[in-house]
């Protein structure tokens, strides 16, 4: 299949390979060999990433035939599982110190990514936000960011740590994106102030 804007999103991510360039910014915030969950993971580019860097990686999707040759793998856990269904959240109890979500949003999930984070835990979350319409799918407006939203969602609880909100002019998904990277760390601090210590935001080599 050739990819055109209007090609439906799931195909055309399955082309990609590469990591995201705000994954790989902010992996390294992720505590070393770290558990993380690359959600709604499609061929996996994301746990594949986080697996070379040294961590665990739950790989989740509703079709996970893109990601079976990680099954094997002592370093993963692939879960086939809908998250849309109406059932219940299928990592009840599990927390991650890493959690990734990248070009899906399904708002209801919101509070889990949060309990799932364990102390310390770091989310990176990207995907795309209102106008990309003017781009390509998604369209549907329950598939894209409101202005601000991911700052809402997580800034009562995480220390936000990144945030943009724009256009994405170049690469292979052009579009409207929003993406945030937030710590679970709002609770634990050296100052008397109760600030948690700062992360660096500075992206590393290549
Ligand atoms: C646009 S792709 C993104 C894949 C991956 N995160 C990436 O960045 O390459 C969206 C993914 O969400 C998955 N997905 C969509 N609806 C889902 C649902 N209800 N439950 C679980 N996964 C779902 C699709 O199967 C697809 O793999």
């Amino acid at each position: 299949m050739v990819n055109s804007p209007d090609t439906p999103i799931g195909h055309r991510h399955l082309k990609i390979t590469a990591p995201s360039p705000w994954v790989k910014r902010f992996a390294p915030l992720i505590p070393a060999g770290g558990r993380v969950l690359d959600l709604a993971c499609g061929n996996g580019r994301h746990a594949r990433y986080l697996i070379e860097r040294g961590c665990f990686a739950v790989a989740l999707d509703r079709d996970v035939s893109a990601v079976a040759d990680l099954a094997p793998s002592p370093r993963a856990q692939v879960i086939e599982a809908d998250l849309e269904d109406g059932g219940a959240w299928p990592l009840a109890g599990q927390r991650f110190d890493g959690i990734v979500v990248v070009n899906y949003l399904y708002r209801p999930l919101f509070p889990h990514l949060l309990d799932g984070l364990a102390e310390g835990g770091v989310l990176i979350y990207e995907t795309f936000a209102r106008g990309n319409e003017a781009f390509s799918r998604p369209r549907n407006p329950d598939h894209l960011l409101r202005s601000g939203e991911l700052i809402d969602a997580v800034g009562g609880r995480l220390q936000i740590v990144a945030y943009e909100h724009g256009r994405i002019e170049s690469g292979p998904l052009p579009g409207v994106i929003q993406r945030i990277c937030a710590v679970n760390d709002r609770g634990r601090s050296a100052r008397a102030d109760g600030e948690p210590a700062p992360h660096r935001v500075e992206a590393g080599p290549d």
